[in-house]
């Protein structure tokens, strides 16, 4: 009996510590990411040339840009269809709505890809989303076709400060993140 209960006393234990190591070491996002996104994007956010876009060194870009945060939650929240170039390949293809995910996980999802794999990046002020801004986000339903017309637009404003940052005052950021097109 005495055996018994300290057996079960070392499982709890066990089972809490594993818990709080988990809880503590694995970014928030990562399994949102895992299960929801890296089925077309890759584990890595590597995607498949031409088919599923590259979003590791990438997509970080977007948030030199004005728009370029809003953008990247309207892509999960109402879907991107169209041809793109990303990361030197083209792609035409559709990326359904995920909006059965929470504003939560969405968050979670984003700033994980952002955090991981974009980390050159960012800018340094950069800040997690948060539930809220993915709330107010979707709050104003757009359609696939708009995201594509607001990627196009985010676009032409990083190709606008590639060409002044080189013929004019270098930009911190343009320094930082400099050649490939996304
Ligand atoms: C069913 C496959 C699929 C899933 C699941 C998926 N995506 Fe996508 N994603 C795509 C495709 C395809 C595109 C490109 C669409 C196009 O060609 O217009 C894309 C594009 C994107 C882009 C825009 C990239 C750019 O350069 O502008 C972002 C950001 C993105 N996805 C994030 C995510 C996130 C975050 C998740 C998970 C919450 C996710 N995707 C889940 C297929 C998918």
């Amino acid at each position: 009996m005495k055996r018994q209960i300290v057996v079960t006393v070392g499982i709890v234990v066990a089972v809490l510590a594993g818990k709080v190591c988990c809880a503590q070491t694995v970014p928030p996002g990562k399994k949102v990411f895992e299960s929801r996104c890296a089925v077309c994007h890759m584990p890595q956010a590597t995607g498949v040339p031409g088919i599923f876009p590259h979003l590791a060194d990438s997509i970080g870009r977007y948030l030199s840009v004005k728009g370029g945060r809003a953008y990247l939650a309207h892509v999960p929240c109402f879907g991107l269809t169209g041809p793109i170039k990303s990361h030197g390949e083209e792609i035409d293809n559709t990326m359904p709505a995920l909006d059965f995910l929470s504003n939560e996980e969405l968050a979670g999802a984003l700033t994980y890809v952002l955090t991981t794999f974009n980390a050159k990046l960012l800018p340094e002020n950069f800040k997690p989303y948060t539930a809220a801004e993915i709330k107010a986000d979707r709050a104003h339903h757009m359609n696939m076709e708009a995201v594509h017309a607001e990627r196009e637009k985010l676009i032409a404003r990083l190709a606008k400060r590639q060409t002044s940052s080189r013929t004019g005052p270098s930009s911190r950021r343009a320094v930082k993140a400099p050649g490939r097109p996304i």
